[in-house]
Formats: structure tokens, sequence, C-alpha cells
């Protein structure tokens, strides 16, 4: 995404609507009726555009790219109900590259809460690296994100949130002391949890009063309705759908297959969530390991890596340094007064910054010198990474919580049981995740959209997808990914990248990239059981770089540009692209 100001503004407008050029399903006498028409009835009242209309013109962005177009679709506002209306959904599109183009391949950079629309204008050239440039790369933003509308407004204005947040339980996270018994972190989180709930109510109570009916509609299955009406417009009645999605957008894809499996081009898939999980209970299974302290940490000793002490030293005594640390800043937090917000580093904010680091392993040997200068008491480096790059509403929530299933609300302790669980058998960043990932508070959800679907999973598609996964990634395990595998059979083939992080792209792999290309260029499956390696290693003294080919450098620098974008739709890191 593109800097603050422009992020923010692109949040803050409305889709301007751009001199009608001549679209592919408009001729030019056309035009030119629509064109008279819509001056003659801009003199009385505005425009009510039908159902289906799509419109392209240049981008006004500052830093879009050349050749990038915006535009709008206009799709019905509930596919159950047209006395609902129409609504306006945000469209950028980098055209294929050279005479003709395959179709379109829709793209979403996760989130939920990820805009498409400005991923494609102002980082559409990474992902034509990535993809393959034969098809139109059409980015959206998704029902009540970016300028889509109607947008989640439950906050008067973004700032308001984010002053809202800061310094409550839902900003700062958890904090506990990790040398205590079960019992004793029980009795500390669960004061914290109660005040998380408040807040949580309070959050939603405003998304009642300023949004009311109108939250209904930005559900996953509005959104299939979506992709497939926009599949029609662009490319014709009888097109295909493809997609290409990361992250939350595995949940999108697993949806769209599902809700439509008659309709399924090319899809590919990365970074599997549970969408059987999402779909039908309120709490996330959380998988992934402690990556953070790997060997090429200690292999590139203190110069590669700050945390190390000498070159080859045993990793368990690295972790435990990190980990009494963290423990006795629950004793002792560090007061930091020279912070781009001056604060404290807690043990909760410490954790979140951990959590969040694993997954980007690009960023491994920065972490390790960010929690270096906070063991030497300098902990201003970690508060300005937490602080938010990109504000945002409701948006994430706007989706999990149409997905879910409505469901009484769980006492603190309910909340508090389930998440000991996770943590003591599943994850030890499980309290850390609750913040990174905010999908808490659905049973405050006050709609109930149009559709929910709830399965089954299990459908043949009339196109083979491709299910991307890392062996170890902290929030999408391999497990996910297994299990869309049984449940879609021939219908989805699996390809393993042996590494750390979220989603294929976090470290590079020629060999992942190449599959993913030639599928979507002609539909070729990587053979069963294909492992792929990233080409890189987190600490860059001991990669191969040196060994590559210049379209080598240039494939992998788009891959690990197009991560960090992919990433900061979370609105956490900086972009380094
Ligand atoms: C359909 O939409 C209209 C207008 O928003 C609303 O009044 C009506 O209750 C809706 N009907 C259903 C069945 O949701
Ligand atoms: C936990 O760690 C703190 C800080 O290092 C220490 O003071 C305390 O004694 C430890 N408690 C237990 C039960 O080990
Ligand atoms: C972890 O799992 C074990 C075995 O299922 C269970 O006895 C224990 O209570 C779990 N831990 C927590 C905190 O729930
Ligand atoms: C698909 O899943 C449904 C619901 O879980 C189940 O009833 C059905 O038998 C499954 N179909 C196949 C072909 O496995
Ligand atoms: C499919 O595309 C890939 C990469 O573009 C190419 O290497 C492969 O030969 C192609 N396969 C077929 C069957 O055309």
């Amino acid at each position: 995404m593109g800097d603050d100001k422009n992020t923010l503004a692109a949040l803050h407008n409305d889709v301007e609507v751009a001199e009608p050029k001549r679209g592919r399903f408009l001729s030019k006498a056309q035009t030119v009726i629509l064109g008279v028409g819509l001056a003659l009835l801009a003199l009385c009242a505005p425009p009510k555009e039908p159902v289906g209309t799509v419109k392209w013109g240049d981008c006004e962005d500052e830093d879009s790219l050349p050749g990038s177009q915006c535009g709008y679709i206009i799709v019905p506002k509930d596919y159950f109900n047209s006395s609902a209306g129409t609504t306006k959904i945000a469209l950028g599109k980098l055209p294929a590259k050279g005479d003709s183009s395959k179709g379109t391949i829709f793209f979403n950079p996760g989130g939920p809460g990820g805009a498409g629309k400005p991923f494609v204008i102002k980082r559409g050239e990474l992902l034509q690296t990535y993809v393959g440039h034969d098809y139109d790369l059409v980015g959206f933003d998704p029902r009540g994100i970016g300028e889509t509308r109607p947008a989640t407004r439950c906050f008067d204005d973004l700032f308001t949130f984010v002053d809202f947040k800061r310094n409550t339980i839902l900003e700062r996270s958890y904090d506990f002391p990790t040398n205590a018994s079960i019992e004793d972190i029980r009795k500390e989180v669960l004061i914290q949890q109660r005040e998380a709930d408040s807040l949580l109510k309070t959050i939603f109570d405003l998304c009642e009063v300023n949004m009311g009916d109108e939250l209904k509609y930005m559900g996953t299955a509005t959104v299939v309705r979506d992709l497939d009406f926009m599949a029609k417009a662009l490319d014709g009645p009888d097109a295909l759908i493809n997609l290409y999605g990361g992250s939350y957008g595995s949940i999108l894809g697993q949806y769209l297959v599902n809700i439509l499996p008659d309709r399924i081009g090319r899809v590919v898939i990365d970074g599997i969530a549970d969408a059987v999980a999402w779909a039908g209970k309120y709490f996330l299974s959380l998988d992934g390991g402690y990556q953070f302290l790997q060997p090429p940490s200690f292999q590139a000793g203190p110069e590669g890596c700050e945390l190390a002490h000498s070159v080859g030293e045993d990793p368990s005594e690295i972790k435990a340094r990190v980990e009494s640390f963290v423990n006795n800043l629950y004793y002792q937090p560090i007061s930091v007064p020279n912070a781009l917000h001056p604060g404290v580093l807690t043990s909760g904010r410490a954790k979140v910054f951990i959590q969040l680091a694993l997954l980007r392993p690009s960023t491994w040997p920065t972490s390790a010198s960010q929690i270096a200068a906070a063991m030497k008491g300098d902990g201003s480096h970690i508060l300005d990474a937490l602080e938010p790059k990109m504000y945002l509403d409701l948006e994430r929530s706007a989706v999990t919580c149409n997905d879910n299933p409505t469901f009484a609300p769980p006492t603190a302790e309910d909340v508090v049981d389930e998440l000991l669980y996770v943590y003591q058998n599943v994850s030890r960043f499980a309290f850390a995740v609750v913040t990174t990932e905010p999908d808490a508070g659905c049973e405050y959800w006050p709609v109930t959209p149009p559709e929910r679907f709830e399965g089954p999973w299990n459908h043949t598609l009339s196109n083979t997808i491709l299910v991307l996964s890392n062996t170890e990634d902290p929030v999408t395990p391999l497990d996910s990914a297994l299990q869309v595998q049984d449940l879609l059979g021939d219908s989805a083939r699996l390809l393993v990248q042996d590494g750390p992080g979220h989603v294929t792209l976090a470290l590079p792999s020629f060999c992942t990239q190449s599959h993913v290309q030639a599928f979507f260029s002609n539909g070729t499956l990587p053979p069963k059981d294909t492992i792929c390696k990233p080409d890189i290693t987190p600490f860059p003294e001991i990669g191969v770089q040196s060994t590559w080919s210049a379209e080598q450098r240039r494939v992998a620098q788009a891959m690990a540009g197009l991560h960090d974008a992919m990433l900061d739709v979370r609105g956490v890191f900086k972009l380094r692209v």
C-alpha cells in the first residue's frame, strides 16, 4: 500500500466518477448517448446507474502505475432482495501485457480488511511478475472496505478509533508472567479479559448506532456473489472465475469454490486458514511454532543476528535470554520516552512484536536488533514498529462477524479457558494472536447477513485449484492446507514450501513461483507431493543471492515486495519496497 497520506485519502474519498471511457460492452454511439444522458441527468439529480454498469478511467493517485486503470462496478446490494437497491465496488486494474488477455485474475490481499484496488494499481507489477502477465489483474475493495460503498464506519473518524484503543488491552495485549502457574496466569488475564469484553461491546454498540443494517452485506458469502457478478461483467457471461488470494484470501477462495463449484477457473490460495472453523466456530484453532530462533540466526553470529553472543551459540541459550527478558517485562515494564508515541514496553507488547515478526522472516535480522536494543533498555524501536501504519475502522470484524454463526456471549472465564488451552497445548502466542488478529467480540455483532455459508467443503470443482502452504506458518498452519486437500480430493493440488513465515511469499522460492506461473499460464499442476524450498534464508550472510541471474533477482524482489505489501495490509510494519 502507499504512504499514510494516500492510504488515508483513499479511505476517505468517494470513488470519483471518471469521464466515461469506451468500455468493453459499450459501442462508441452508446457512449455518446450515455454521455449526453448523464450530462442531462446531472442537471437535475445524480444519475442512478443500473446494476452491471462498469466504468474505467485513469487512476488519480499520483503513485499509481503507468497503464493502471481505476473504476467501479454497480452490483446488487443484496443478491437475495432486489428492493435493497444497488451498491458500488471499487476496482483497480493492471491490464495484461501484449495484445490479448486470457481474462481476469481477481486478487484479494488478505486481512480481512485489505483493499485490493490500491494494491493492484500501486503494486500490480509485482503481482504480474509473480503470476505472469497473460491476464488482466483486477483488485477490488471487498464489501465494507476502502472505496467500496458502504464503507465500514463504526467510528466518526479513524483517529477516534485509534485513540479509543490506545493503552487499552485491545492495543497493549495481555500481560502475564510466563514463569507463573496456569492458575496464576488465569487470575491475571481474567481481569484483562473483562476489560476487553466491555471495550468490544462498546465498539459494536457504536457499529449498530452508526451503521445499522448496512453492516450486514459485508460477509464472505456476499463477496463470493460479487466475484461471480464481476467475472461475468468483465469477461463475459460464460467466463470462469480466476482468483489469487493469500491468508484471508484463502478463506474467500474456499468459500468461492464451495459455493460456486462449477464456476471455478484458475484459483490459487496461499497461507490456508481453516474455513470450516472460520464459518462454524467462534474460536480459530491456532498453531505454529516458535520459529524466531532457528539455527540460521546462530550460524550468523552476533554480526548477522544481534541476539547471538557468539557464532554457533546454542540456540536454547538465546531463546532463554529472550524469554526471560519478556517475562521480566511483566514485573518491570520499560519506560520509552523516545518513541513516536512515548509509552511503555510491556510483556504483552513484546509478545505481539515477536508474534508479528514470526510472520515475516525477512525482517528477522532487523527484529533481532530491535529486541537486542530493548534488552539494553531502548524499547523505542519495538513501540515504533507497533505503531499503526494505516488507520482502519471495523472492516475486519464486519467480515469475520458476518461469517460467524450467532452465539450467546461466552463468559470471560470461558474465553480465558479456551485461550489458556491454546496457550498451553497449541501456540505460546495464543494471547498475542488475539491482538494481532482482532476477531473477537462477534457475540455483540448487531446484524445477520442475507447469506452465511457453512459448507459442505468437499465439492467437486470445474477445475482443480492450487493450494500453497509453508511448513512453519505461525497463523495458518499446514494442517489447514492438508484439510483442504482431504476435503476437495482431486479438485485441489497441494504444494508445500518447506520454510517459515506467513504465506509462501515469506521467503521467495523460484520453485513455488514457477509452479504458480505455469498453473495460471496453462493450467499445469505441480506433481503430487511437490515440496519446494525457499531460495533465500532470513539471514543474508548465508543466502545465495550472489549466484542469481538478473532475472532471478527481479523475480525474488517482486516476491519479497509482494509479501511486504500483503502483510502491510494488516497495518503494522513499514513498507520496505
Ligand atoms: C429487502 O430490502 C428492503 C429495503 O432495504 C427492506 O425494507 C426489506 O425488509 C428487505 N427484505 C428482506 C426479506 O430482508
Ligand atoms: C518469575 O520471574 C520473576 C522475574 O524474573 C522472579 O522475580 C520470580 O521469582 C519468578 N517466579 C517464579 C515462580 O519462578
Ligand atoms: C492442555 O491439554 C491437556 C491434555 O488435553 C489438558 O489436560 C490441559 O488442561 C490443557 N491445558 C489447558 C490450560 O487447558
Ligand atoms: C461431503 O460432506 C458432507 C457434509 O460433511 C457429507 O455428508 C458428504 O458425505 C461428503 N461428500 C463426500 C463425497 O465426501
Ligand atoms: C506451462 O507453462 C510453463 C511455464 O510458463 C512451461 O514451463 C510449461 O512448459 C508449460 N506447459 C505446457 C504443457 O504448455
